[in-house]
């Protein structure tokens, strides 16, 4: 195993990915936070699939634009030792860490990426400027390492769904995939986040995933089926302290009144256990059992 190399500035980073630029390779991009677990080095391996001999990129940078005045950037975790020893694991060839500065070297950019309505709903009606920040650093992630193929969580599916939208509306050259959620053995995803529950929140936050394995269960019979089986789930865990649970098209459109039976949807859900905010998301199908990828989607 080689160590990745290291580099903290745009300089750096361009000058180190000349070679592949040269040689014509694919490159690959991770975007990260840091805090590195087993979903991230899932989606590492997903950027290795996707470009062979080329060199993957992992970015790590707690990006201050996407965090609201209240949230948690003071305390998001960050640990880059560990996290390079876990892109050394996963033979990634590049990590670049960028400092604040360095990213927004005048302060926050005059010109941003405006996300348009998918913004404003589920995390966006918390959350209301979260995407445009998210957006705007990773057009900038995408400008620096100008990857072929980047890859993100399905566990963030709102933000993988704007991320999807900007790249077509803007004409990014970038292929996006979006990677599956890793999970728990008891099925709560994996999540930078996880690490500030206490015993009893981690206890009660398995209630999320039970939460959508039984809205899959309950769609047999309906949308209104599907929620109830759901809430009845999170009812049951007492630390879990409900923000949204939705049912959507796959595009996170509202789903219309009467869908037809076989119709493919997302079922999403956010809660608080203390000051802990965690998301997830399953896909399901109405009026059937099951759904297309219920075998790839982690268990519980
Ligand atoms: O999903 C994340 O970790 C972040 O939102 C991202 C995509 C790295 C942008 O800061």
């Amino acid at each position: 195993m080689t160590r990745p190399v290291l580099v903290h500035t745009r300089a750096d980073l361009a000058a180190r990915l000349a070679p592949a630029r040269a040689a014509d390779s694919r490159v690959g991009l991770v975007p990260t936070m840091g805090a590195l677990h087993e979903g991230h080095a899932s989606l590492m391996r997903v950027a290795r699939e996707h470009v062979g001999d080329g060199p993957v990129v992992v970015s790590v940078f707690v990006n201050p634009m996407q965090f609201a005045p209240g949230e948690d950037l003071d305390r998001y975790p960050r640990t880059l030792d560990d996290d390079l020893k876990l892109c050394e694991r996963e033979g990634v060839d590049l990590v670049f860490a960028p400092s604040v500065d360095e990213v927004y070297p005048q302060g926050e950019p005059m010109v941003t990426v405006e996300p348009g309505p998918l913004a404003g709903v589920l995390e966006g009606k918390t959350r209301p400027t979260h995407f445009r920040g998210v957006l705007t650093v990773v057009v900038k992630l995408f400008g620096l390492v100008r990857p072929d193929v980047a890859v993100f969580g399905q566990k963030d599916y709102q933000q993988l769904a704007l991320i999807r939208r900007m790249v077509a509306d803007l004409c990014q050259g970038v292929e996006v995939v979006g990677a599956e959620t890793e999970r728990e053995p008891d099925g709560l995803a994996l999540s930078s986040r996880n690490r500030y529950l206490d015993p009893e929140q981690r206890h009660d936050a398995v209630a999320l995933s039970r939460a959508l394995h039984a809205a899959r269960e309950g769609a047999q019979y309906g949308v209104a089926a599907a929620l109830t089986a759901a809430r009845a789930e999170l009812r049951a865990a007492k630390l879990v302290d409900l923000d949204y649970l939705a049912i959507t098209t796959p595009e996170l459109d509202e789903l219309p009144a009467d869908v037809p039976p076989g119709t493919e949807a997302r079922i999403l859900v956010a809660a608080r256990l203390g000051s802990t905010r965690l998301i997830d998301n399953m896909p399901l199908v109405i009026g059937t059992t099951g759904s297309p990828d219920v075998s790839t989607e982690g268990n519980s």
